[in-house]
């Protein structure tokens, strides 16, 4: 099948005034996670309630989302999407252990406020960060010191910090009310939604590995609710595994939280079939409708910023030409 429906809006998501009811197969979304993340202006707020009530009126019953969300307000994201009227199925962890701790060296800070200045230890070889340019850059021409406490009480904190390494994203797995007085069967019969697609998910048994259980599925085994990036090697090695984005992994793509394709591809599968129309009000640089196009879905997004707008075209033109010219 080719992709036959791409519809972008550079507006708001606010009303989904272009969409009727209970048209869209499924939500696929990584909306604002309202932590000003690197002082982006759009991520100020959680979204506006009312984005949640207008993606439960056009989707489908039975119709499954899966959102985005910060590990920090997630919790409020969940109730203010509860109350739209969603049910909350499941939470997804997407772990990337790859993730940077935000902290700081506090000890120096005491110093600092103890008005004792700190010893210079060295240089820093490299240093992550978001600085324009890169941070490598940014710290080759600046010169970085590394520093070490000298008050008493700056001693004894070294090393002390603020925050732990961020791990994990996590991704609330939703789902429209079935219709009334329907059953699962009934709905899936009448509007083609209400189940997961488990089969089209599922993670292949790895090299010279025994099959899992006593009727072992010849795909592999069924997708779980974590989501892995690299190998954790504890034991827990049978999921899925997929590597971050780099910040400047497309040249023209400057969407600062964009998702990898193979993550997002993984989620349009498990919550929509082939020829299906998923939906995303957030859409930044467009990681879901080229998913969308990748595995034959159709798509429909929403984004508020034009340069953002622009990338999002540009990237779904590209993913249409590499599979349909
Ligand atoms: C977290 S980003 C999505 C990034 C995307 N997953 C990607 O891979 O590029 C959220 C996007 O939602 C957009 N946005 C915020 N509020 C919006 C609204 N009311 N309607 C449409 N887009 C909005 C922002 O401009 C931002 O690009």
């Amino acid at each position: 099948m080719q992709i036959t429906n791409l519809q972008i809006y550079n507006k708001s998501s606010y009303g989904l005034s272009e969409l009727s009811d209970n048209s869209i197969d499924a939500l696929v979304t990584d909306p604002p996670y309202g932590i000003s993340f690197q002082g982006s202006y759009w991520d100020k707020d959680l979204p506006d309630k009312q984005i949640w009530t207008d993606s439960l009126r056009v989707l489908k019953h039975g119709g499954f989302g899966l959102v985005f969300s910060s590990i920090r307000l997630m919790h409020r994201l969940m109730v203010s999407i509860e109350d739209c009227g969603f049910i909350i199925k499941d939470i997804l962890f997407w772990a990337y252990l790859n993730g940077m701790p935000k902290s700081r060296d506090i000890a120096l800070d005491i110093d600092r406020q103890l008005g004792v200045e700190s010893k210079i230890i060295g240089q820093y070889a490299y240093v992550q960060g978001y600085k324009k340019g890169g941070a490598e850059d940014y710290y080759a021409k600046e010169g970085k010191n590394k520093y070490e406490p000298v008050s008493e009480i700056g001693l004894k904190y070294k090393g002390a910090g603020l925050g732990i390494k961020p791990a994990y994203e996590p991704i609330i797995l939703i789902q429209k009310p079935l219709a009334k007085g329907l059953n699962v069967a009934q709905n899936i019969i009448k509007y083609g939604t209400g189940a997961l697609n488990l089969e089209e998910t599922r993670i292949p048994y790895e090299e010279g590995e025994g099959k899992v259980g006593h009727n072992p599925h010849a795909l592999g085994r069924v997708t779980a609710n974590i989501v892995r990036t690299e190998a954790l090697e504890d034991g827990y090695d049978k999921f899925f595994l997929v590597p971050k984005v780099r910040q400047h992994a497309e040249d023209f793509n400057h969407h600062p939280t964009k998702k990898p394709i193979h993550l997002m591809s993984h989620l349009v599968k498990l919550v929509s079939f082939e020829g299906q129309i998923v939906l995303d009000p957030f859409m930044g640089s467009g990681s879901t409708g080229v998913s969308c196009i990748e595995n034959k879905r159709q798509f429909v997004g929403y984004e508020l910023d034009k340069s953002y707008f622009e990338i999002a075209t540009q990237r779904l033109q590209i993913a249409k030409h590499q599979l349909f010219d």
